[in-house]
């Protein structure tokens, strides 16, 4: 069976391409979802990818994950840095999550070098832009499907 994995974008992130190009970079939303969509089909993933500006609406769509996904991708935008509630519906999921931000969250303003999604997060990737939800999929990938050679490549 195709294992299902949640791709989700947090708040301010359907304005890429226009919000801030020089931090975040000319794509748009849309260009990274094509570029999920395929990357994940090559690697033999089904890929739904959601977007909210609500906090109570991505902790709705990580609590209906649990059982139907198997897992998750997350750039929670700013909830990253202030949702407890996204922690704990990470936390209920049981399902491996990898966080991804497009930009280095380390380099910038000192709020945003907390997060509270890492606690769940079996790992983060930041700094690399769109690439990240990328390297994100080749990450979850090995998780949920591990390959017979992986234990030699470790
Ligand atoms: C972000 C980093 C956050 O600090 C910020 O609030 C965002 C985007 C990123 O992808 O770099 O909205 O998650």
């Amino acid at each position: 069976m195709t294992p299902a994995i949640l791709i989700l974008n947090g708040p301010n992130l359907n304005m890429l391409g226009t919000r801030q190009p020089e931090v975040y970079g000319r794509e748009t939303l849309a260009d990274i979802e094509a570029l999920c969509r395929r990357h994940g089909a090559g690697l033999g993933l089904a890929v739904d990818i959601r977007q909210s500006n609500h906090e109570g609406q991505l902790v709705d769509w990580i609590q209906e994950a649990r059982g139907a996904k198997a897992g998750i991708i997350l750039n929670a935008g700013a909830y990253t840095h202030t949702s407890v509630a996204i922690l704990d519906a990470l936390l209920a999921s049981e399902l491996p999550v990898v966080e991804v931000h497009l930009s280095n969250i380390h380099q910038r303003e000192p709020f945003r070098h907390h997060s509270y999604v890492s606690k769940a997060a079996r790992g983060m990737i930041c700094g690399f832009g769109s690439h990240g939800y990328v390297l994100a999929l080749d990450a979850i990938a090995r998780i949920v499907a591990p390959s017979p050679h992986d234990s030699e490549e470790a």
